[in-house]
């Protein structure tokens, strides 16, 4: 083991100095206390690749976008930056056809000597290319398979214009290597540029700089200068068109949504400047938004530059922008300042949930913001409540050697990370907190961060400048949720608690108390009415309130999960379901209505309806259903 001293005032640059490092820790010294502490230097479990030895700093790559056969055929050259004695780089596929290596060595070009090892599960197989001290570019000739989970290849019926075919990738957590040969660890950046060649008609985007228009002939170039991990690559390709709506701000979707997207997202700029007064620049230049066709997986996806967002938040009345936010928030706490394992999840997503309920209150007002995050205390809840408060997952460091990512991806990292960043405002202040996480953004711009790292961080610049004592390790390394922790309340869900009480009572129902109510606050409403009540009681409130018929993708999930669970489930909430569960791809929604289905013995019924929808599931959604299904045989 070799240890290095470095002060505080340069620990910003440790993650620089890591990749120098050989050695498994880096011994930091307070300059305040002078105490010695060790802070482990990261190891991620999810990727082959060596970036100690060598890592890939640029990608240029050129892809042609094949929607007859299904598959992208590429060439990804890389500019690489390598230790001394560095004899090979390694890079992370899994379902990718190689189809040759070259090098260039003093620039010179020649052909390569790799090694392609056989497929594990999850990270699929490392790509071994050998180097020398010379070699400066590395060149990958591929295609991409019918198996790439990363890909979903939608028909033109799938679509919301029906015209055209639609593709999208989505890279989170270690899907890139499945159409990208690269180094799929978070800990890992690069810049890239890129030319896209797609079918004449159909525009390409990226999580970079972006067309606003078609062209011609169907190729599109792209760049991005700054430096992302590789999950944050991406691509969709359709009949897409573009609508601005602030100086820096904009909308892409198919024609037939292009408005209707553009009015529920009127507030984005709004929401940029929201976020850049308190935790410092927009550092992408641009922010748009797609929006998918709905077999999309995700609410939203944070692709630098262009998030990626589900047409199920597009209700109408603006209701569910807080995901907007919330991906927006990612620009900071994600893009900017990555998690450097997905064991450190938390560090990505309990920050942006943080975030995206600061912009919010800024926008709309702490009361809407107290119902969003009463919401969270409940997810968290039942999340901890399902797995058991002892469970390992409930950690916010999470153990994932040997396991899928994804299984860790729970709303542990984001309510209870964001229930700790919210214990720690209140304990020190609204103000002495702002400045610390604007001062933690812009310490940690463009790196990665462990939890480890974190705790350090924050014990040397929030909690001992401010004499407080907090027990981080109760947070970070224990599962369930600590005793003591900020005071989640809502006033106005307390005015929907008075209506569940009296509805429980008297099945009393009167339009003119609910007239007011936002979606959050019929989502509490449906989420507190127990199963057990008289099937009437449930017959009238649908009745009264079309809550079958709602527009609203949320209301209509939590609706009908409850009529599931309550067994007032008719046969057109039969057809209901069924419609709603082929078109929409969203896990949010799929899992708790599979789940509601098989708990309630109504196995064949699921496994029917997941049958006819699972062509439309993107491979994320489709497996996490089957995992659901598998567990129960058919009656
Ligand atoms: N980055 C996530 C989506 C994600 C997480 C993809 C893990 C793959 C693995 C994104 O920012 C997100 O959190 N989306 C949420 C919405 C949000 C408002 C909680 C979603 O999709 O539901
Ligand atoms: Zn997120």
């Amino acid at each position: 083991m070799k240890h290095i001293s470095i002060s505080a005032s340069i620990l910003r640059k440790a993650w620089i100095s890591c990749l120098l490092i050989t050695g498994l820790f880096i011994s930091c010294t307070s300059e305040k206390s002078e105490t010695s502490i060790e802070i482990p230097e990261p190891i991620d479990h999810h990727t082959f690749a060596k970036p100690n030895e060598a890592r890939t700093t640029h990608l240029d790559l050129t892809l042609s976008i094949d929607f007859e056969q299904r598959r992208i055929n590429g060439i990804a050259k890389y500019q690489i930056a390598t230790a001394l004695a560095a004899e090979e780089i390694v890079l992370d596929t899994r379902d990718l056809a190689i189809d040759s290596v070259w090098i260039v060595n003093d620039g010179l070009v020649q052909e390569g000597n790799y090694d392609l090892e056989t497929r594990k599960p999850h990270l699929g197989s490392a790509l071994h290319i050998s180097i020398d001290s010379t070699t400066t570019e590395v060149v990958i000739k591929y295609q991409t398979s019918a198996e790439a989970a990363a890909l979903q290849w939608l028909d033109p019926q799938q679509t919301q214009g029906k015209r055209m075919p639609f593709l999208f990738t989505q890279g989170q957590a270690i899907l890139s290597r499945t159409w990208i040969p690269c180094q799929d660890g978070p800990g890992i950046r690069f810049t890239y540029d890129a030319t896209v060649k797609v079918p004449s008609g159909m525009l390409a985007l990226m999580s970079a700089k972006n067309p606003q228009e078609k062209s011609q002939d169907g190729t599109y170039t792209f760049q991005m200068p700054q430096p992302i991990p590789a999950y944050l690559m991406a691509l969709a390709v359709g009949d897409i068109e573009f609508k601005p709506i602030g100086a820096r701000t904009g909308v892409y979707a198919e024609p037939g949504m292009l408005d209707q997207a553009a009015n529920e997202f009127a507030d984005l700029e709004k929401m940029v400047v929201a976020a850049e007064e308190m935790y410092g620049p927009y550092l992408w230049e641009r922010y748009d938004l797609i929006v998918l066709p709905p077999s999309f997986p995700f609410g939203g996806m944070e692709n630098p530059r262009l998030t990626f967002a589900t047409p199920t938040i597009i209700a109408g009345d603006r209701s569910l922008t807080s995901l907007v936010a919330h991906e927006l928030a990612h620009s900071w706490s994600g893009n900017l300042v990555t998690n450097a394992t997905w064991e450190d999840f938390w560090i990505n997503e309990g920050h942006t949930v943080y975030l995206e309920r600061r912009i919010m209150e800024k926008l709309y007002g702490q009361p809407y913001v107290d119902m969003l995050a009463l919401l969270g205390l409940q997810d968290l809840e039942k999340t901890v409540d399902d797995l058991g408060t002892e469970h390992p997952d409930t950690k916010l460091k999470l153990a994932l050697i040997n396991r899928d990512p994804d299984e860790g991806m729970t709303d542990i990292a984001y309510e209870k990370g964001y229930l700790l960043l919210r214990t720690l405002e209140d304990t020190v202040g609204r103000q002495v907190f702002d400045e610390f996480l604007h001062k933690y953004f812009s310490d940690h711009e463009f790196k990665s961060i462990s939890t480890e790292a974190w705790k350090y961080y924050c014990q040397q610049n929030l909690l001992e400048p401010n004499d407080i004592e907090f027990d981080l390790d109760a947070w970070l390394y224990q599962p369930g949720i600590p005793a003591e922790h900020a005071t989640i309340v809502s006033d106005k869900f307390k005015r929907v608690n008075y209506r569940v009480r009296e509805f429980k009572r008297i099945a009393r129902l009167d339009r003119s108390n609910t007239r007011a109510w936002s979606t959050h606050e019929w989502l509490h409403f449906i989420r507190s009415l127990p199963t057990s009540l008289d099937p009437t009681f449930y017959q009238k409130l649908d009745r009264v309130y079309e809550l079958s018929n709602s527009g609203n993708a949320e209301i209509l999930a939590a609706w009908l999960e409850l009529s599931i669970r309550s067994g007032y489930f008719e046969n057109h909430h039969q057809d209901i379901l069924r419609k709603f569960l082929v078109e929409v791809g969203r896990r949010k929604f799929l899992l708790p209505l599979y789940r509601a289905l098989v708990e309630t013995g109504k196995v064949d019924l699921a496994k029917n309806i997941f049958e006819q929808a699972k062509n439309n599931y993107h491979s994320l959604s489709a497996n996490s259903v089957a995992e659901i299904l598998k567990e129960y045989p058919s009656i």
